[in-house]
């Protein structure tokens, strides 16, 4: 058998150099005549060992990482095709701490198969959650995902099979599945890496969402800041069209359900579901007041299921293995697992999957081994650029829906961002003001004005101008803006500013003259 070599083609390890490893490893293979292909696999998501070569050997795969172009030469040297030792040698990947301590359900084969092998997919359990779904009557399939406890991972934690039995019992000539690919939040990248390293189980979560809800067509919204994605998920849509995965008998079953890829225009607020729908229908993307519901009347008013990527990619193992088996891991009202991606300034960055129920402080501490820069975490924003920043004495709060909102915090997609004592909390209050007054979609007056005027107040603390009355005019506004924003982009902007003001109010507090001129 010829060796095969795994080098990642997601955006992240190349980012940090995998395709010159790439380029170099090819090259050596030709200089020493050696015969073996060449596996673009997605990322594990420990990105701080990125780039992380593999080799299948005859006992398992053997990683190495970081590689650099430069250690392609001395890795061959070593004997690297059968596993030999190296600096850079890492074992079996599985057995790398940050890997092996990891419940990967969603994630199960990202990094492991080759993303566009439909063959590598089945062999690895694909496949078996639609063959399960196309056996059984919608009502059914939305029982086992209402009853595995799945809630919305896009940020809102809705139940996901109460939303498609809306959609299941709203009559109508069409029905539509559209995915959430717009993944904005700052220090997200769990959608990104199912897209680029397993995007069958994407589309296979889709085609259930469709049998199960009476929906014949979906859409899949990415960001446009993803041209990987795009372009593996649009490859990965015409293998399964061929393969008969979808199509008008979807694996040879009666039912009938297609997708196809569109790319966003780079807008935050359009992560938002209706002002999705808006761009989706070739609008300027702007929120929709709701009622209705866009599970009553959404695309091209429509019925229509709207999931964020991780949501319907959770849904293949539940329809392969049970709603019991999924419903096992988690705790309280927060069931299954949920990938956590650890990301600013923190020592080992990475994707983590894990069932709900960490606390924040294993998560940071024990998980992403703290800061970067060595110095002491002073905050961590959790939930994006809307979610409220955590002080490590609330590090004990345990990573789930409700735990983190009696803390006046949201997890959201799970990006958890690490600050360290250097970061000025009334500076990131500024920022998430700022970056609502660009981002806010104009329609209501609370986010449009409101976050404008916000800048303004915290400016003016910053120059010390009459401290106590803009701490006073900056908790009014949030409270206005919290309580009168028609959307979360202004209803939780509020959430990031306070956190700071609460948590941090040293920074917060004005300078004396005196002290700021010496
Ligand atoms: C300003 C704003 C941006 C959002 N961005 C995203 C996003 O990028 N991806 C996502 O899945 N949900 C995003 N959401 C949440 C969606 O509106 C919606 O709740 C989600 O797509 C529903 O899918 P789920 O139930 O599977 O989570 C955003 C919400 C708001 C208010
Ligand atoms: S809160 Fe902001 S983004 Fe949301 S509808 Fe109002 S103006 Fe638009």
């Amino acid at each position: 058998m010829i060796p095969r070599i795994y080098i990642p083609g997601d955006s992240g390890a190349l980012a940090l150099g995998a395709e010159k490893v790439a380029k170099a490893v090819r090259a050596e293979l030709a200089e020493r005549g050696i015969e073996a292909k060449i596996v673009r696999n997605g990322s594990r998501g420990a990105y701080f060992l990125e780039p992380m070569v593999e080799v299948a050997t005859a006992t398992g795969r053997v990683a190495y990482g970081p590689v650099k172009p430069s250690d392609v030469k001395s890795l061959f040297d070593c004997g690297f095709l059968t596993g030999g030792h190296h600096k850079r040698w890492l074992g079996a990947p599985d057995k790398i701490p940050f890997l092996a301590r990891q419940t990967r359900l969603t994630f199960a084969r990202c990094g492991v198969t080759d993303p566009l092998s439909l063959d590598h997919y089945k062999a690895h359990g694909g496949l078996k959650g639609l063959q399960n779904a196309v056996a059984i009557t919608p009502a059914d399939i939305v029982k086992q995902v209402t009853e595995s406890g799945l809630r919305g991972r896009g940020g809102a934690g809705f139940p996901t099979g109460i939303k498609w039995k809306t959609v299941l019992d709203t009559s109508a000539d069409r029905k539509y599945i559209v995915c959430n690919a717009d993944e904005g939040d700052s220090g997200t990248f769990a959608d990104r890496m199912i897209m680029e390293g397993d995007p069958f189980v994407l589309i296979e979560g889709m085609a259930i969402a469709g049998i199960a809800t009476g929906a014949t067509k979906g859409f899949i919204y990415i960001r446009s800041e993803y041209p990987h994605a795009v372009a593996v998920m649009q490859k990965a849509v015409e293998i399964a069209r061929k393969a008969g995965v979808l199509g008008v008998n979807v694996l040879g079953s009666p039912n009938s359900f297609d997708m196809e890829v569109r790319v966003g225009a780079g807008a935050y607020v359009c992560g938002e579901e209706t002002a999705l729908l808006d761009s989706l229908e070739g609008k300027r993307g702007q929120v929709r007041a709701k009622p209705p519901l866009p599970a009553h009347k959404g695309l091209f008013g429509k019925p229509t299921v709207i999931n964020n990527v991780i949501s319907l990619a959770s849904v293949p193992v539940i329809m392969d293995k049970g709603a019991a088996f999924y419903k096992d891991f988690g705790t309280g009202r927060s069931r299954g697992t949920i990938p956590i991606q650890i990301a600013g300034n923190v020592k080992y960055p990475g994707l983590y999957e894990a069932a709900f129920g960490m606390t924040l402080g294993e998560i940071v501490d024990d998980i992403g081994g703290g800061t970067a820069t060595g110095r002491p975490v002073k905050a961590v924003q959790v939930g994006g650029p809307l979610g409220a920043y955590f002080p490590r004495a609330l590090f004990d709060t345990p990573f789930d829906y409700e735990a983190f909102a009696a803390k006046d915090g949201l997890i959201g997609h799970a990006g958890i961002v690490v600050f360290d004592d250097s970061a000025d909390m009334l500076k990131q209050a500024r920022f998430a003001m700022e970056f609502c007054a660009i981002e806010s979609c104009g329609k209501c007056t609370p986010c449009r004005i409101g976050s404008t005027r916000g800048v303004e107040v915290l400016d003016r603390l910053a120059q010390n101008v009459e401290p106590e009355k803009q701490i006073a005019l900056v908790t009014d506004l949030c409270n206005t803006m919290k309580f009168g924003s028609l959307c979360a982009l202004g209803g939780f902007t509020p959430y990031p500013v306070m956190s700071a003001l609460n948590h941090f109010p040293d920074d917060f507090r004005p300078t004396p003259v005196a002290e700021a001129a010496e």
